[in-house]
């Protein structure tokens, strides 16, 4: 009799990608990422929607990430507060999983622009 072993592979960690590579094809943008992240994670106190600081849950007025403009203009302050098991991550309690604050930061550094004229033909939102 032949008994055969296979060996399975469980539980691989998920990719040590660093987020300064653009590895995603179609590179990620507003429309395919950006904003459902957002959507998902952040306007429901981030949004200008939202005019005072008790149904912003405290999220400081004027902070608003609800049109990509806006997060364009909150990209380096997102980039920091928005990481795995920092102090003080956004959102506050946390809820992305490590996967998602990865594709996030790489979406920050490959597609989000700091070039306003190139994005909008001049000026800040
Ligand atoms: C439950 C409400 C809530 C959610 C959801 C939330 N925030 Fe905040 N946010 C706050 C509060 C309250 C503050 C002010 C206190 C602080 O800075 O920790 C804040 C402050 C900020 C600031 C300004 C402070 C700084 O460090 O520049 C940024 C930028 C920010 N949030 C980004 C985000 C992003 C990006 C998301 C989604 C990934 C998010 N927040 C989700 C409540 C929230």
């Amino acid at each position: 009799m032949i008994v055969a072993l296979a060996l399975v592979l469980v539980g691989c960690a998920p990719e040590d990608t660093d987020p300064q590579e653009c590895v995603h094809d179609p590179v990620l943008t507003y429309e395919n990422f950006g904003e459902g992240f957002m959507t998902q994670y952040c306007v429901a106190c981030h949004s200008s929607q939202l005019p005072d600081l008790v149904l912003r849950n405290d999220a400081p007025l004027g902070i608003d990430l609800d049109t990509y403009a806006m997060v364009l203009q909150w990209k380096e302050r997102i980039k920091a507060r928005s990481q795995y098991g920092i102090d003080a991550p956004m959102p506050p309690g946390g809820g992305p999983r490590e996967a998602e604050f990865v594709v996030l930061q790489e979406w920050l550094a490959c597609d989000a622009q700091d070039d306003w004229d190139q994005v909008y033909g001049g000026g800040a939102p």
